[in-house]
C-alpha cells in the first residue's frame, strides 16, 4: 500500500479557479522584483517550523529563521504562495515515505521569485519565478537561500495559483495519463477522489486530449454543485461511489468505452470498485491512500481480466528523470494553462500568519478547496 495516507480533505468550498484576489496577487507579484529589492540583504525570514512530529496544529510554530549567506551558486528567493498538500501533513505527522531532519520547515511545493543571484549562477536571473525540483524544500516561509539546482524556472505569465500548484498534482496527473496505458482520443479513464487537486488536473489534461473521464466522488449534500463544477472543467461523467455497484453503470458504458486506466487515491472498497469496471488488460495505478485502507485485488480481476496493479510516486519520477524531461512536461502543462485548458484547483488563499486556520481546513473532510499559504 502507498505510504501517504488519508489526510487533507476540506470543508470550506471556495470556488476560486481564477479569483479576483488571485488576479490582484498576480499583479502585485509581477511587480515584486522591484519591491523585493527591500529583502535583498535579508538575514532572516518567517517560517512555519516543526521540531517534533505530531498533530500539525500542535507542532507547527511561526518562527523567525536565520538565512544563510548567499553562496556563489545560490539564489535568494521570496516565496509567493505555497499549498498545503496531504503529503505535507503526513510529513509533519511523521508518516510519510521521506522525512526531513528536525527541526524542519513545512511544505514541499510553491512558487517563489528570485530576488538575488550568486556570482556563478547561470540558469536563473532576478525576477524569475521558480518551483522546487524535489520534495523536502520547506516552502512554508517568506524567503529562502537555495542552490540554483534546487529549483526550476516557470514562466512568470501564468496565474500565481497555477504556478504554486504546478509541480506536484498536475505533474502526477500528466505522468499517470501518459506512462501506463496508450490512450487515444475517445478512450476512458476512471478515477476516485476526482475532486482532489490531482483529480481536477487529470480531468483537464484528459479533456484537452479528447479522453473521457469517469469521476467518482464521495456523496455529500452539495454533490450536484461539485459535479457541475467538475463537468465545467471537462469531466465526462461524475458519479457517486455507490453508483459503481449499480446497474446504471451499464447505461454509462453505452456512452463511453470501459476504461483502460483506473487511478486510485483512496484504497479500500473504492479501489475494488474501480477494478470492477476496468477493461480486460487495463491498469490500476494507486497514487494515494486517503481512506487508510489497503488495496485488495480480487483474484478474478487478476486471472480473468489480467489487470495490471501498480503504483506511482511523482517524487521518484523526478529523481529518476533528467531536468530536461521535467522541463518538457512543465512546458506542456504551462502551454495548457496559457490556453485556458488547465487551471489551479479550487482553493482558499490564506495569509501565512493564519496558518492554524489553513492547517485545520486542510485536515477536514469534504472541503474540495486546496489551502494556499500566501506570504
Ligand atoms: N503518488 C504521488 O506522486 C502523489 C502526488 C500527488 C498527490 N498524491 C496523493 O494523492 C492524494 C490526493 O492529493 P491532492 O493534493 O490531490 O488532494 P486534495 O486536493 O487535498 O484532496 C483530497 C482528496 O481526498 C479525498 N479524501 C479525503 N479523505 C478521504 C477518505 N477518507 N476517503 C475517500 N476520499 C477521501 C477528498 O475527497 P472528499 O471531498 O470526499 O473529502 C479529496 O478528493 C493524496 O493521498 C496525496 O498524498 C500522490
Amino acid at each position: 500500500m502507498w505510504p501517504q495516507l488519508g489526510t487533507g480533505c476540506y470543508t470550506n468550498v471556495l470556488l476560486c479557479r481564477r479569483s479576483l484576489l488571485a488576479a490582484a496577487l498576480d499583479k502585485r507579484h509581477r511587480g515584486a522584483a522591484q519591491a523585493d529589492s527591500n529583502i535583498r540583504h535579508l538575514s532572516r525570514c518567517k517560517a512555519l517550523v516543526y521540531t517534533n512530529h505530531g498533530d500539525p496544529a500542535h507542532v507547527i510554530q511561526l518562527q523567525n529563521v536565520d538565512l544563510p549567506p548567499l553562496g556563489p551558486k545560490d539564489v535568494l528567493v521570496k516565496i509567493l504562495a505555497a499549498p498545503i498538500n496531504p503529503s505535507d501533513i503526513n510529513m509533519i505527522q511523521g508518516t510519510y515515505a521521506i522525512l526531513p531532519d528536525l527541526p524542519a520547515i513545512g511544505g514541499n511545493e510553491g512558487v517563489a521569485q528570485v530576488v538575488e543571484v550568486g556570482g556563478q549562477v547561470t540558469s536563473l536571473q532576478k525576477g524569475d519565478w521558480v518551483i522546487p525540483r524535489d520534495a523536502g524544500l520547506g516552502t512554508w516561509r517568506t524567503a529562502a537561500v537555495l542552490d540554483e539546482e534546487d529549483v526550476i524556472s516557470v514562466p512568470g505569465d501564468i496565474p500565481l495559483l497555477a504556478a504554486a500548484t504546478l509541480g506536484v498534482n498536475p505533474c502526477t496527473a500528466f505522468r499517470m495519463l501518459v506512462d501506463f496505458e496508450h490512450l487515444e482520443p475517445g478512450d476512458s479513464v476512471i478515477q476516485n477522489a476526482a475532486n482532489s487537486g490531482v483529480g481536477q488536473a487529470l480531468i483537464q489534461i484528459a479533456a484537452a486530449r479528447g479522453i473521457n473521464t469517469i469521476n467518482v466522488l464521495r456523496d455529500r449534500p452539495e454533490f450536484t454543485q461539485l459535479s457541475d463544477r467538475l463537468k465545467a472543467l471537462g469531466a465526462s461523467h461524475v458519479i457517486k461511489e455507490d453508483a459503481l455497484r449499480r446497474p446504471e453503470m451499464k447505461e454509462l458504458f453505452k456512452m463511453c468505452p470501459k476504461p483502460k486506466l483506473a487511478l486510485n487515491a483512496v484504497g479500500g472498497k473504492s479501489a475494488i470498485e474501480l477494478l470492477r469496471h476496468l477493461r480486460i488488460g487495463g491498469s490500476m495505478v494507486t497514487y494515494g491512500g486517503m481512506s487508510r485502507q489497503p488495496v485488495t485485488v480480487p483474484v478474478s480481476a487478476l486471472i480473468f481480466k489480467d489487470v495490471k496493479v501498480c503504483g506511482f510516486w511523482v517524487t521518484q519520477w523526478k529523481r529518476q528523470h533528467s531536468i530536461g524531461a521535467f522541463r518538457s512536461m512543465l512546458d506542456e502543462l504551462c502551454s495548457l494553462i496559457r490556453q485556458g485548458k488547465l487551471s489551479a484547483p479550487a482553493c482558499a488563499e490564506v495569509a501565512l500568519g493564519d496558518y492554524r486556520q489553513a492547517l485545520d481546513a486542510a485536515m477536514q473532510p469534504f472541503t474540495s478547496a486546496k489551502q494556499i499559504l500566501i506570504t
